[in-house]
């Protein structure tokens, strides 16, 4: 009689009892340092023998000759698996319990597969199948079930975390109001809607083609010094260059291209230019585009239409006048100014003294405007004898610092709310 010597595993012990013809045969797991004669009152053979990792041996090696010692055998892993089934509790936890297992590589299933059922003696093999079978349904089933457990407690936890207490004062977001640009836009936007123009949008990264040549304004044109811009890097190879665009104005050839007058738009958007940062410039800007082609459209029109929207924008008593100027796309050319509307057209501040705002002169320059030059027709396939028509754009931040008394253009960017929530 002896009872075989235990090596240590990391929580419990295969020990395996591989029985005589006498004897049937026991496999137990047992806590590492447990008298395996007591529980039992069994005498164990000197043949026993105590396994770590069972499954890497083959059943001669560990003396398993008996369908009874297989099933005991068998009997051992299900509990060992059952009981680390019922441990799992996270989602890493499933993984290792599946992997160590189930895992195709070298999870305990293939190893009994290969070490067990593969090697086992002609008489032995059929009931190792048969239980390895029995032991593969089992597996599955404790995997999914471990999995239908684990998606439960994460729906529960998922459910408790957004369960909504009604009886809890809600909370107030601040939601912030439209940036002041925006809401020039839209002031602009309803006056021309109120006379019968649609808005239109057009892209802010342009081809030279729009942006200038379609604009009457050729390549070598020394206008095209004051709106240098930026270019977009392209690979070697790009058909043509592109840019961001230096004002709103390749939208009145795009639009004209895809419609035939009459025509009646406006194209709020931003545009770019190389201009370094200052009180007045930005490099990046806001403006507004207007376009009327009609077969009947005349200065007075054009002038009248300024007029309306100068005295609907700034209110009644301002005045307008225009100066002769100069755009390669329009002719005449003009710019529009507005009497000052802080000293209401005097020059002379309320309090006395030169007014700041207009330094005097009674007038501020609005923005640039004029009669589609007719050589624009051209690019667009419009009939420069039947139709006539006008076109402006308007530096919106300049126009928002002028009605809202901002002495500095930066403040529209720089997101301060404390400049943000006066205009709410
Ligand atoms: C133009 O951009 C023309 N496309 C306007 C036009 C349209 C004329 C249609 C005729 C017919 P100009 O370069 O002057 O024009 O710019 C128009 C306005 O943009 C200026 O009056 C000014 O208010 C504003 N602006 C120009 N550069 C800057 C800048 N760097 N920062 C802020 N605003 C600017």
């Amino acid at each position: 009689m002896a009872h075989c010597h235990s090596e240590r595993s990391e929580e419990s012990l295969f020990v395996f009892g591989a029985a005589s013809a006498t004897l049937s045969s026991r496999a137990k797991l047992l806590p590492w340092g447990h008298d395996i004669s007591r529980p039992y009152g069994v005498m164990y053979l000197a043949a026993m023998s105590s396994v770590e990792n069972p499954t890497e041996k083959t059943l001669a090696e560990l003396r398993v000759r008996t369908p009874e010692s297989v099933t005991s055998l068998f009997a051992e892993l299900r509990e060992k698996a059952n009981k680390e089934q019922r441990r799992i509790e996270k989602a890493e936890q499933f993984e290792q319990f599946r992997v160590k297992w189930v895992g195709r590589k070298s999870g305990i299933l293939t190893q009994v597969t290969d070490n067990w059922l593969k090697p086992a003696d002609a008489g032995l093999k059929r009931i190792v199948g048969q239980a390895l079978n029995e032991f593969r349904n089992h597996l599955q089933s404790l995997v999914e079930q471990a999995r239908q457990d684990l998606d439960a407690r994460a729906t529960q936890v998922a459910d408790t975390r957004e369960r909504v207490d009604l009886s809890l004062p809600g909370v107030i977001r601040p939601i912030g109001s439209r940036h002041l640009i925006r809401q020039v836009f839209q002031e602009i936007e309803d006056i021309f809607f109120s006379i019968g123009f649609s808005v239109v949008e057009g892209p802010e990264i342009e081809t030279p083609y729009y942006n200038f040549e379609a604009l009457n304004i050729p390549e070598f044109h020394p206008v095209r010094d004051d709106m240098d811009t930026f270019y977009i890097d392209l690979p070697k190879g790009a058909p043509v260059p592109l840019l961001l665009r230096t004002h709103t104005s390749p939208m009145q050839i795009r639009t004209m291209e895809k419609h035939k007058p009459p025509v009646r738009v406006i194209v709020p958007g931003k545009v770019y230019r190389r201009d370094n940062p200052d009180a007045t410039h930005s490099f990046m800007f806001h403006q507004v585009e207007g376009l009327a082609v009609d077969t009947d459209i005349t200065f007075c029109d054009f002038t009248g239409t300024i007029e309306y929207f100068v005295k609907q924008f700034f209110g009644p008593s301002v005045k307008t006048r225009f100066r002769p100027s100069y755009f390669p796309f329009t002719e005449p050319s003009v710019e529009f100014d507005a009497s000052c509307p802080f000293c209401g057209g005097t020059g002379t501040a309320a309090a006395g003294g030169t007014c700041s705002k207009c330094k005097g002169a009674a007038w501020i320059e609005l923005f640039g405007a004029g009669m589609v030059d007719p050589a624009v027709y051209g690019f667009v396939n419009y009939d420069a004898k039947k139709v006539s028509g006008f076109a402006f754009g308007i530096g919106i931040d300049r126009l928002a610092m002028l009605k809202y008394g901002i002495d500095d253009i930066q403040v529209f960017f720089q997101n301060d709310v404390r400049f943000l929530r006066q205009f709410p």
